[in-house]
């Protein structure tokens, strides 16, 4: 019975390869060091190179060539992960697909990634641009928590995307509440996030993350990875570093969440405008709107806002805000 936390065939071929660049190496030596078939190899081999590997046969045997394959989504280059991620070349939307695999009892933390997507969607109602090279993901979370404190997830992501953002380009990454992720004025990566809930639990999470890595922004607002980084980055690396500090906070509660979150947040101490959820609009939501001085998010991702007149908590999806 194949064993889903341990490695695949194809996963430990490609490390002996990779490991072992220089020469061809015997399709009976990887069989050993694999505990596999010679058959198994072949048929593995080919699998690879039908998904785009520049594997070499030799007569001699098997050599990965130098071209890099540093950015390659398949569910076999995430170490540990692999059981947990679903690739797609080109689907709707990952959230639709995230939606199938958590109603058809998928595993808390299972991925759906994409390498485009052809209907992205973004927060209230916005298209989200999903050419090809760009990252493109939804995580699925089955904790069954209360629905008060849905916003959670999206506050775990957003910190360790911009950490994951951090660690692969060097770049100061922060969060704009609700969710989004910034370079200075530009957006690097945004965060949708939709649920289902039984009774007063959530049956599950989905947390879409989009990130610009090596695609073009759409706009003067956007910037990439690759820009900041001055070539191209690999996303598999981002996507990797996000599982690694999403992980990472793992066991925090919201009071030390929040605390993460604020850390990482811009912001905080500057005085905001609250707009409606579109943002596009400068209008104000009412003539008591609470402008005033923001002070990072609470424990449930409210966004606390003192005003002349007292501490005003704003939910998430309700409005946005806007830095002057
Ligand atoms: C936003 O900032 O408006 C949120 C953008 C979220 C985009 C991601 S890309 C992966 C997932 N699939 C989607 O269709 N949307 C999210």
């Amino acid at each position: 019975m194949v064993n889903k936390n341990s490695p695949s065939t194809k996963s430990r071929l490609l490390e002996q390869l990779r490991s072992l660049r220089e020469t061809p190496v015997s399709g009976e030596e990887l069989a050993s060091a694999i505990g596999v078939s010679r058959v198994a190899i072949w048929k593995t081999t080919k699998a690879l190179i039908a998904a785009g590997y520049p594997i070499e046969v030799h007569d001699s045997g098997y050599r990965i060539g130098a071209e890099a394959t540093d950015d390659l989504l398949f569910p076999w280059e995430f170490g540990s992960h692999e059981g947990l991620m679903h690739y797609w070349s080109t689907t709707t939307s990952t959230m639709d697909r995230a939606r199938e695999l958590a109603e058809k009892g998928a595993a808390d933390g299972s991925i759906a990634v994409a390498e485009a997507q052809t209907a992205g969607r973004g927060r209230s109602g916005r298209a989200w641009n999903s050419s090809k090279g760009g990252l493109f993901f939804t995580l699925v979370q089955t904790d069954r928590i209360p629905v008060l404190q849905y916003a959670r997830g999206g506050m775990r992501a957003a910190a360790a995307v911009a950490d994951a953002v951090r660690t692969i380009t060097g770049a100061h990454a922060e969060l704009r509440w609700p969710n989004d992720v910034y370079i200075g004025a530009k957006k690097i990566a945004g965060i949708l996030t939709e649920l289902r809930a039984d009774g007063d639990r959530i049956k599950w999470t989905l947390i879409g993350i989009g990130v610009n890595v090596n695609n073009p922004g759409d706009q003067a607002s956007t910037i990439s990875c690759g820009e900041l980084a001055g070539t191209h980055v690999s996303r598999r690396k981002i996507l990797n570093a996000f599982l690694g500090a999403f992980r990472g906070l793992a066991r925090v509660d919201g009071g030390e969440l929040a605390k993460e979150w604020n850390a990482r947040a811009f912001g905080i101490g500057s005085r905001v405008a609250v707009l409606s959820a579109d943002h596009g609009t400068d209008k104000r939501l009412a003539a008591d709107s609470p402008d005033g001085i923001f002070g990072g998010i609470d424990e449930l991702g409210r966004a606390i806002i003192e005003t002349g007149k007292g501490t005003e908590l704003l939910d998430p999806g309700a409005v946005s805000l806007k830095w002057s």
